[in-house]
C-alpha cells in the first residue's frame, strides 16, 4: 500500500485492534533462447525435455500450430511425434492479422480443457509467425492462470523479434494488441530451417525489424544488411557466416533492450523504434500491409523526421532508403502521405507511451535519442518528403 495512503479505522478494544497487511514478493524470471536446427530431426530431442530435464513418461503434448506451416512439416512433425511414442494432439489454426482475436484464444483454451492438459509438466507447443505466438502465449498465460509453454517461431520476423520478448496478446476494437498480457515462455526453439519454406515478402517482413536494430544501435548490423542483403532475401537465410550472424546480432540487440526492462517499466525503448505511427496505419492498411512493411515505413517516416532536425546527414538518410530497397521493403505508402493521419496515430502512441511522444529517432546509424516535442507541421513536411521520394 502507497505510504501516503492514511487508513483511519476505529480501534474499539486492544483485542479487536485493526491491522493493515502489505504482501512484498517478486517474480523471478529465467527463460532460453536455444538455436536448434532440424527441430523434427528424429535424434533432436529438445521438444521432449521439461526445463533441461527428460520429461516423465507417457510424455503428452498439445501443438498449436498455424494451419499453412501444419500443411507444410505435417509429414516430418507426425514422424517425430510418433517415433518418441508421444501422445499428441494438434490444433491447426487459420492465421492472418484479423484472425488475432479473442475467439482464437478461446479456442486454443476449449483445446486444453479437452486434452485435460497437465498444470505444470505438459507444455503447450505453439508452432508459427508472430500471430500464432502471441495468441497462443496468451491462451497459456489465462488456462488456469498459466501453464507452461514452448515457442517455436516458423518465419523470420518471429525468429528476431515475437519470440525473444515476454508478450503476448491479440487485437481487439480494431487496435492491434489491446488486450494482452507479459508472459515469457520456458523457451524459444530458434530453428531457421523454417525459413526455407517462406516466401519473398515474408522474408523481407522480418528483415524491417531487423533493420530497425541496425538503425537505432547496431551500425555494424546495418552495414551487413546493406552489403548482404539481397543474397539474405534471396538464400532465405540459409547456409552458415552472413545469415546467422545477422539473426544472433539481431537477437542480442534485442535481448539486450528487453531484459532490463521485461515490464515496460521505462517507457522510452529504443525497439519502439518503427512502431510510434506504424500500429494505427498498419490496422487501417489490413490486409495490404504487413506488419514489418508498416514498421519499415514508420522507419523510413522516422529518418527523414530526423533528417529534417538536423540528426541524420543527407547521406545517412540516403544510405537508409537505399538499404530499404535492397531488403525490398516500401518507402512510402499513400497511408504514410497523409499528415492529419500520421497526427492521430501519433497521438495513440502518446496514450500507449503514458502522456509523452518518447519517440525515438535516429542521431546517426546505430544511435538514437528520444524526444516529446515532435510537431504536426514537421509531420506535414515529412510526409511530403517522403511522397516525392
Ligand atoms: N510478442 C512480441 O514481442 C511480438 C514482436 C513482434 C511482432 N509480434 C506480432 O507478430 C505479428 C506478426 O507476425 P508475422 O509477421 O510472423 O505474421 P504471421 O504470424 O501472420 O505470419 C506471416 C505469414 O507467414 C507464414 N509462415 C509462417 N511460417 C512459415 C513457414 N515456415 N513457411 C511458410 N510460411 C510461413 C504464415 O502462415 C503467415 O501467412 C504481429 O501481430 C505482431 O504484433 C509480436
Amino acid at each position: 500500500m502507497p505510504s501516503y495512503i492514511k487508513i483511519n479505522q476505529p480501534q474499539t478494544s486492544q483485542e479487536n485492534k485493526a491491522r493493515n497487511w502489505s504482501v512484498n514478493t517478486s517474480l523471478g524470471v529465467n527463460y532460453k533462447i536455444v538455436e536448434s536446427k532440424d527441430l523434427f530431426a528424429i535424434e533432436n530431442r529438445n521438444l521432449l525435455f521439461l526445463d533441461g530435464k527428460p520429461s516423465k513418461l507417457p510424455i503428452r503434448r498439445l501443438v498449436v500450430i498455424d494451419e499453412k506451416v501444419y500443411s507444410l512439416y505435417r509429414e516430418p512433425i507426425h514422424e517425430y511425434f510418433d517415433a518418441h511414442a508421444v501422445e499428441l494432439r494438434i490444433l491447426p489454426l487459420p492465421i492472418s492479422e484479423p484472425e488475432k482475436n479473442w475467439g482464437a484464444v478461446e479456442r486454443i483454451l476449449e483445446e486444453l480443457d479437452a486434452f485435460k492438459i497437465l498444470r505444470r509438466d505438459e507444455p503447450l507447443i505453439a508452432i508459427g509467425g508472430g500471430v500464432l505466438l502471441d495468441i497462443a502465449g496468451l491462451a497459456a498465460n489465462l488456462y488456469r492462470r498459466g501453464i507452461p509453454y514452448i515457442r517455436v517461431p516458423t518465419n523470420l520476423l518471429a525468429l528476431v523479434d515475437a519470440s525473444v520478448g515476454a508478450k503476448t496478446g491479440v487485437n481487439f476494437q480494431g487496435y492491434r494488441n489491446r488486450i494482452g498480457t507479459y508472459y515469457p515462455p520456458l523457451v524459444a526453439f530458434l530453428d531457421k530451417t523454417f525459413l526455407r519454406t517462406v516466401d519473398t515478402r515474408q522474408i523481407c517482413n522480418g528483415l524491417g525489424e531487423i533493420l530497425k536494430i541496425g538503425l537505432v544501435k547496431d551500425r555494424e548490423l546495418f552495414e551487413l544488411l546493406e552489403k548482404h542483403g539481397d543474397l539474405l532475401v534471396t538464400k532465405r537465410f540459409q547456409g552458415p557466416g552472413v545469415p546467422d550472424l545477422v539473426i544472433q546480432r539481431a537477437i542480442q540487440g534485442m535481448v539486450e533492450e528487453l531484459e532490463p526492462n521485461l515490464w515496460e517499466k521505462q517507457l522510452e525503448r529504443l525497439v519502439d523504434f518503427g512502431h510510434s505511427f506504424s500500429p494505427v496505419i498498419e490496422m487501417r492498411a489490413l490486409p495490404e500491409l504487413l506488419h514489418g512493411e508498416a514498421v519499415a515505413l514508420d522507419l523510413a517516416f522516422s529518418s527523414v523526421l530526423a533528417f529534417q532536425r538536423g540528426l541524420l546527414n543527407s547521406l545517412d538518410l540516403d544510405r537508409v532508403f537505399k538499404t530499404m530497397k535492397i531488403l525490398r521493403l516500401p518507402t512510402t505508402h499513400p497511408l504514410f502521405c497523409k499528415p492529419a493521419l500520421l497526427y492521430e496515430a501519433l497521438e495513440e502512441t502518446v496514450k500507449h507511451r503514458n502522456g509523452l511522444q518518447r519517440l525515438p529517432l535516429p542521431t546517426g546509424i546505430g544511435s538514437a535519442r528520444f524526444f516529446n516535442d515532435v510537431t504536426f507541421e514537421e509531420i506535414e513536411m515529412a510526409a511530403s518528403t517522403l511522397k516525392q521520394r
